[in-house]
């Protein structure tokens, strides 16, 4: 697997990680044995970066016990967690360490962000607290998630951090503007997160798709209706240009998250063992700036 460095000067990470909400249970059940199953594949493959969160169910647990029963050593794993941003006080901060490191079943974490911006409780409360963490040895990496400009500005000046973690796919662009260059120029990494839109660029999705109540995308806007025959028009029309390459729509979602040169991780969701085959067949693909900017006119405006 190919491999990067996370920010200016942090760890080497795989580009590919293992983002483990659906495990969790986020977008419909999966059974333990299944997601542990899945997860040992990733690891194997070299998918060694895996994203979970508090706010993520079961999928802190379900990874605790992955790392006890798999073969490889803990120190080969880089897993990062998230304090709910709902909740960024030093009280909350130092009972979810406390919470995650259980469920994980280890005495540290490589990575702990800051779910997305609280407004309740100022920034140099929660960075101070994340960089105690640091002191302490319980945390190896600080980062942030879902923070605009200003508010990685604002956490910086308190403690500079590693990384965010935004949203970024071939149907969600708005970052491109500010955020990237600002992490580019910065020096602060990227681990995109949603880089299939969550299924929408996978090319198995119709408009007559319904999905269960137990996952998310049954109470989401975009996989319903207009919004979603909107997306799955724009994703046939890049999934052409991918399939007359030899590629498939999953493989040019994440290659292209990948081209972007702000990007140091794409974070992707899986169920399965094939789709992690997937993700990690697409890392192979390097788009070229040429096939981008034809991806890019393909699309439209961000
Ligand atoms: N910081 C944040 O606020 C935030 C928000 C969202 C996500 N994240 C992180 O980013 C990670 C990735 O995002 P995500 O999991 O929400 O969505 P995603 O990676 O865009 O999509 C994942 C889903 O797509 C389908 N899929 C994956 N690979 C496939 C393949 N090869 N072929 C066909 N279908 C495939 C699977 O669902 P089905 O098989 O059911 O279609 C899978 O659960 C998360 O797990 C989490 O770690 C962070």
């Amino acid at each position: 697997m190919r491999t990067s460095i996370l920010g200016k000067d942090g760890p080497s990470v795989p580009v590919i990680g293992f983002g483990a909400w659906p495990i969790g249970g986020g977008m419909g059940t999966v059974e333990t044995n299944d997601a542990i199953r899945t997860l040992h594949h990733a690891l194997d493959r070299g998918v060694t970066l895996v994203d979970t969160a508090e706010a993520y169910r079961s999928s802190e647990e379900t990874i605790g016990r992955a790392l006890q029963e798999w073969t490889g050593k803990r120190e080969q794993v880089f897993l990062a967690t998230k304090v709910r941003g709902s909740d960024l006080s030093r009280a909350h901060i130092m009972e979810a360490i406390e919470q995650s490191l259980r469920h994980l079943r280890t005495e540290y974490v490589d990575l702990l962000q800051a779910h997305s911006w609280d407004s309740r409780h100022p920034i140099e409360e929660t960075m101070r607290a994340f960089d105690d963490l640091t002191q302490a040895g319980k945390v190896r990496y600080v980062g942030v998630s879902n923070f605009d400009v200003s508010q990685m500005r604002a956490a910086w000046t308190v403690r500079p951090f590693h990384s965010l973690q935004p949203r970024y796919n071939l149907l969600d662009r708005q970052i491109e503007g500010q955020i990237l260059p600002y992490c580019l120029q910065q020096g602060i990494g990227v681990l995109a997160h949603s880089p299939l839109a969550k299924g929408l660029l996978t090319g198995k999705y119709n408009p007559d798709t319904v999905f269960p109540p137990d996952d998310e995308r049954s109470r989401m806007a975009r996989f319903s209706g207009e919004e979603l025959r909107r997306h799955l028009t724009t994703a046939v029309r890049v999934q052409q240009w991918a399939q007359a390459r030899g590629h498939t729509l999953v493989e040019l979602a994440i290659a292209w998250v990948l081209s972007h040169p702000a990007v140091t991780v794409c974070l992707c969701g899986a169920k399965t063992p094939q789709q992690v085959d997937d993700h990690v067949r697409a890392a192979e693909w390097r788009l070229t700036v040429e096939e981008r900017a034809e991806v890019d006119r393909l699309l439209g405006p961000a």
